[in-house]
């Protein structure tokens, strides 16, 4: 195995040292001892205790820099940071804060350092501000500008986003004191830091990415129309929607689109059609889920094929039948005609079973659309 550079082990010995006894009572004759060298060595690397100290601060910086990118912290503009929160915030601040925790408790530089700048903050007021800058001012300032870059957007109730990161951080802080140098227990903390998220996340995503669903439907009877009421129950509040019908939809200011129709003869609106094709560049830059009302029911292979441009279909996250109703009271003559006809033939009502609306469905369209 390739011998560890000098200087590597130098710092390595005297964080170990610092953490046990304090800066101040650590030479930087100790630390020669520690490594294994003479006192006139170890000056070859480094000039003064302090220098020691200084590289500890950017080692410990980069190396936290390091272990963020195998974290998966989303990276990029502020804009794509909090629409990356935004898609499952709850398990992605889950992930990324045990993930932190675990690095703070368990990676031993970085276990000793915290413990180093704890017992030397009140001694040095240089000390100080790095412990301040490093734990708590940078942590609470990224934070917040992603939470008032989420808030912009919609995703998050609005509120001050400083405080919003200092109530996200506070408990992470506590549980890591609280857990601090029984590691084996790790496991209880960051089932702790996980109901911590879930109720923050509970409390600020609430009236949050709701304003960016739009609900865009067709209907000849209805049943359209009540199952989309239906749907926006589940969203709760502040979803817009609109006919079809209507020329002037801006599919722009959404993130989400739910499109959906009913089947007639085979087909789906016309209205549906051209505003899929209308909007097609932009739906597919969305997340869009597909849904139709009629009697075939799910599973039928092809038969989405025949309603939905096949780009838009490849694209949705969720295509759905959520069932139907037929209105025979409502129906012309003719269509009423036709079906008490058909009914009448076995082949038609082999396949053919009066449709309901599917609430599951709808359920499941409304929890996949909010994820
Ligand atoms: C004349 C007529 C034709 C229909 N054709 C189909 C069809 O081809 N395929 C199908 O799955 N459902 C078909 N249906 C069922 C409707 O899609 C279903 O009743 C739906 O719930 C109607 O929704 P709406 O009231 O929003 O228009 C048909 C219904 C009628 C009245």
């Amino acid at each position: 195995m390739a011998k560890r550079p000098t200087k590597e082990i130098i710092l390595e010995k005297a964080l170990k040292l610092f953490a046990d006894k304090g800066y101040d009572g650590v030479t930087v004759r100790d630390i020669a001892a520690e490594v294994g060298i003479r006192q006139s060595s170890l000056y070859k690397h480094y000039i003064s205790k302090q220098e020691i100290f200084d590289t500890l601060v950017d080692t410990m910086q980069s190396r936290f820099m390091d272990a963020s990118a195998t974290f998966q912290l989303p990276s990029g503009e502020i804009r794509e940071i909090a629409q990356e929160y935004a898609k499952d915030s709850t398990d992605i601040l889950k992930k990324i804060s045990s993930e932190i925790f675990h690095f703070y408790l368990k990676d031993p530089y970085a276990s000793q350092f915290r413990k180093m700048l704890s017992i030397e903050k009140y001694k040095s007021k240089e000390i100080d501000r790095i412990y301040r800058e490093v734990y708590i001012d940078t942590a609470i300032s990224n934070q917040a500008q992603i939470f008032e870059e989420m808030i912009k957007q919609g995703y998050m109730r609005k509120a001050d986003p400083k405080i919003m990161a200092l109530q996200f951080f506070a408990p992470i802080f506590l549980l890591l004191n609280r857990y601090d140098g029984i590691a084996e227990k790790e496991a209880e903390a960051i089932e702790i830091l996980g109901k911590h998220i879930e109720q923050f996340d509970k409390i600020y995503r609430e009236g949050g990415n709701k304003m960016k669903i739009a609900i865009i439907y067709a209907t000849k009877y209805g049943c359209t129309k009540k199952c989309v009421e239906i749907l926006k129950s589940y969203l709760q509040s502040d979803v817009k929607v609109f006919s079809a019908k209507n020329s002037k939809i801006d599919v722009s200011q959404y993130d989400t689109i739910l499109i959906g129709g009913s089947v007639y003869m085979g087909k789906i609106q016309k209205e549906i059609t051209r505003f899929c094709k209308h909007n097609l560049k932009q739906l597919l830059k969305k997340r869009v889920g597909l849904f139709v009302c009629c009697y075939t029911p799910n599973g039928i292979n092809g038969f989405f094929e025949t309603l939905f441009p096949l780009e838009l279909l490849n694209h949705a996250f969720y295509v759905t039948c959520i069932g139907g109703e037929m209105n025979y009271d409502k129906m012309n003559f003719l269509y009423r005609r036709l079906f008490q006809s058909l009914k009448k033939i076995d082949g038609f009502n082999e396949g053919f079973t009066e449709p309901k609306i599917l609430e599951e469905e709808i359920k499941a369209l409304a929890e996949k659309s909010l994820k």
